[in-house]
């Protein structure tokens, strides 16, 4: 049942998300169709800001918004959800308006939806990628031999991580992946000759487990470190993989990942992600980068 704005958009409050909403914040992912994702929404309120505007007719939370800061060079936006009930009544550009208006002078990244896309298109974003979303499950066997001994990551492999992700990912997310041994439920780095050269992680979503960050220095550490992931769980796997990595793509097709939706990376500020797309395999999640 559509409901209708009680009081003009603007004299409704934005207001910051805290750890409090957590379960709001879920109910409006599954209002959407989207995974509850409470772990997902403990990370991104950690380590990022969250804006959400509360249901008038008391229902919970009628939109979020999520922003997670790496400094001067980029700023990810994520998590834009209007719940149905409030569709089509300019709500998510209020809220976008609202970003914008706070972080607009640093460079902006995000990956859009279908849905998404048109606003912030009309917003002045711009489309510099895309991500293809494959799941099912994993079956294993005649992956290409790689050059990197692939282990799971110990507390000592996290600093080697963070040094290689600032390099691959283009500016320094510690305030992220700090948080990662405990958001994620395996991790996996890939050495060659002890140096960590690829890493990934492998965190839950609703009956699913995602796979991200992966990044790797080639197609067959890459496949090498979702093998090892998918090895760690009996659940069906999800990853949002950078189009241009068409060789891990169909690698994974072979293995049972199939193509689902798909999302487009977009920027304002900035012409393209900073950083070496070639080792960035899959971002962390797309509402992080
Ligand atoms: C995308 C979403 C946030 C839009 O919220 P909203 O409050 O309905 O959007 P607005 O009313 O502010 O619409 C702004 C413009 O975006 C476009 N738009 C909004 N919803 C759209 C949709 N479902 N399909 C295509 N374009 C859409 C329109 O151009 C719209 O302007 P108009 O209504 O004047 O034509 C909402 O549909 C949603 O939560 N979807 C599910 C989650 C999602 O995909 N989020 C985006 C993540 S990148």
């Amino acid at each position: 049942m559509p409901s209708s704005l009680p009081r003009p958009l603007a004299e409704l409050p934005v207001r910051r998300l805290t750890r409090s909403d957590l379960v709001a914040c879920a109910d409006l992912c599954e209002d959407r169709g989207w995974a509850r994702d409470e772990r997902r929404w403990g990370l991104l309120l950690a380590a990022g800001t969250g804006y959400g505007m509360d249901d008038p007719g008391g229902e919970g939370l009628m939109a979020s918004c999520v922003v997670t800061s790496y400094g001067p060079d980029l700023t990810a936006v994520g998590m834009l959800l209007v719940a149905n009930r409030y569709a089509r009544q300019g709500i998510a550009r209020h809220l976008m308006d609202r970003v914008l208006a706070e972080h607009g002078s640093t460079p902006l990244s995000l990956y859009a939806t279908t849905a998404g896309q048109p606003l912030y298109e009309q917003l002045g974003f711009a489309i510099v990628g895309s991500a293809q979303r494959v799941t099912g499950r994993y079956l294993p066997g005649g992956e290409q031999p790689c050059d990197a001994t692939v282990l799971p990551a110990t507390a000592e492999d996290l600093r080697a991580m963070i040094e290689l992700d600032s390099k691959v990912f283009g500016t320094d997310r510690t305030h992220l992946l700090a948080r990662l041994p405990a958001f994620a439920d395996h991790i996996r780095v890939a050495r060659v000759r002890g140096e960590i050269v690829g890493y990934a992680a492998l965190w839950p979503s609703g009956r699913a487990h995602v796979v991200g960050p992966l990044i790797a220095p080639d197609t067959d550490t890459a496949e090498a470190l979702v093998a090892a992931l998918a090895a760690a769980t009996d659940l069906p796997l999800r990853a949002d993989i950078d189009a241009r990595h068409g060789d891990l793509l169909d690698r994974l097709e072979r293995r049972g990942l199939l193509p689902s939706s798909a999302t487009t990376v977009m920027t304002l500020g900035a012409p393209d992600l900073p950083g070496d797309w070639t080792r960035r395999y899959a971002p962390l999640t797309v509402a992080t980068g």
